[in-house]
């Protein structure tokens, strides 16, 4: 198997030069330049560490993957996937940022931001759900991070609140894009003003990787989150993201998803005839939006401008300043 390694980020090292000269090296980061510490995460194939780097004392989470094990499990594609798509949505404030990878014999390394306030989902079971307010500053963000991930032509694919991180300062950093899709720079229309953004308007694209092989068409997400779409259809979009964000809207305010059964089967069942309810005392602005992203039909579900402009993101200025804001007090 062949392990790419384009495009990694590199460090800068300061050297002496044969006549004394400071001269700047550039130097592919390694395990060695790192200090290793407690396991933040542990899933089926990887392992993340938290990790300080020796020159700076930057800390950082870093996910080491098992290659003996990935190929054995086949997984090969979705380590690239992961790879890939870090790489391109390199500059968001609610992603988590890839700074380097490196492997060694037995592992890969995935060098990502640390996310010290955990997953969402762990606050949220803590809590047992947030009240409107801080649904409203969570899901804001986890939504300007989605608009960014679909203008860069990323469809997250298995947004849950367990892939929502959380940094020291409260702030959302997603995360696990390895079943994501990467879709192709749409056509470029002749006349259009947006003719040579790449990824600028709302086409949706086709798959470049590889996800449209017939092996790819099995099962990816998770059940509760799936949209009726890839059930149906065997086909993910935009807007099936979109299904996940008003299932996760759901869960905050209530504290369990939606659609949740005994086994997949069952909960896959419930999602393909819409059968969820609303538990007494949700808020009514809100089961206005979940209505009307929890709908069958993609084409139907509100998009990212309609849900920004929903009375129930009233009060929040979108942009930049929604990554400064201070989180509000958990209750
Ligand atoms: N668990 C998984 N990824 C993580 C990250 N980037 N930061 C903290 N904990 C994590």
């Amino acid at each position: 198997e062949e392990w790419k390694e384009r495009g990694a980020a590199v460090g800068v090292r300061q050297e002496l030069d044969r006549n004394g000269n400071h001269v700047q090296r550039f130097v592919k980061k390694g395990v060695k330049d790192f200090n290793f510490g407690r396991t933040l995460g542990e899933g089926s194939y990887s392992t993340v560490l938290a990790a300080t780097d020796r020159q700076t004392l930057k800390e950082y989470a870093i996910k080491v993957l098992d290659k003996r094990h990935i190929i054995k499990e086949r997984k090969v594609k979705y380590v690239n996937i992961e790879k890939n798509t870090l790489n391109r949505l390199g500059d968001h404030p609610g992603i988590v940022r890839l700074y380097y990878t490196f492997q060694d014999e037995r592992s890969l390394y995935y060098v990502l931001d640390v996310a010290s306030g955990g997953e969402l989902l762990g606050v949220l079971k803590r809590m047992g759900t947030f009240d409107e307010e801080c649904a409203r500053y969570y899901g804001a963000q986890i939504l300007d991070a989605v608009e960014y991930m679909h203008s860069r032509g990323v469809i997250h694919r298995d947004l849950k609140p367990e892939n929502v991180l959380l940094d020291d300062q409260m702030h959302v950093k997603i995360t696990d894009f390895g079943t994501a899709k990467i879709l192709d720079p749409p056509r470029q229309p002749q006349d259009s003003i947006n003719g040579n953004i790449p990824f600028a308007n709302q086409n949706q694209g086709n798959a470049i990787d590889g996800s449209d092989d017939n092996r790819a068409n099995s099962f990816v997400g998770t059940a509760e989150y799936v949209s009726p779409e890839l059930l149906t259809d065997k086909n993910a979009c935009k807007a099936s993201d979109l299904w996940a964000f008003g299932c996760i809207i759901y869960q905050l305010l209530s504290g369990r998803p939606p659609f949740k059964a005994a086994n997949e089967y069952q909960t896959f069942q419930k999602i393909v005839s819409l059968d969820y309810e609303f538990p007494k005392g949700f808020p009514p602005v809100a089961k206005d939006l979940v209505e009307r992203l929890l709908v069958l039909d993609p084409a139907k579900r509100l998009t990212i401008e309609h849900i920004k402009n929903h009375q129930f993101f009233d009060g929040i200025v979108w942009g930049r300043g929604l990554w400064k804001q201070k989180a509000p007090r958990l209750k």
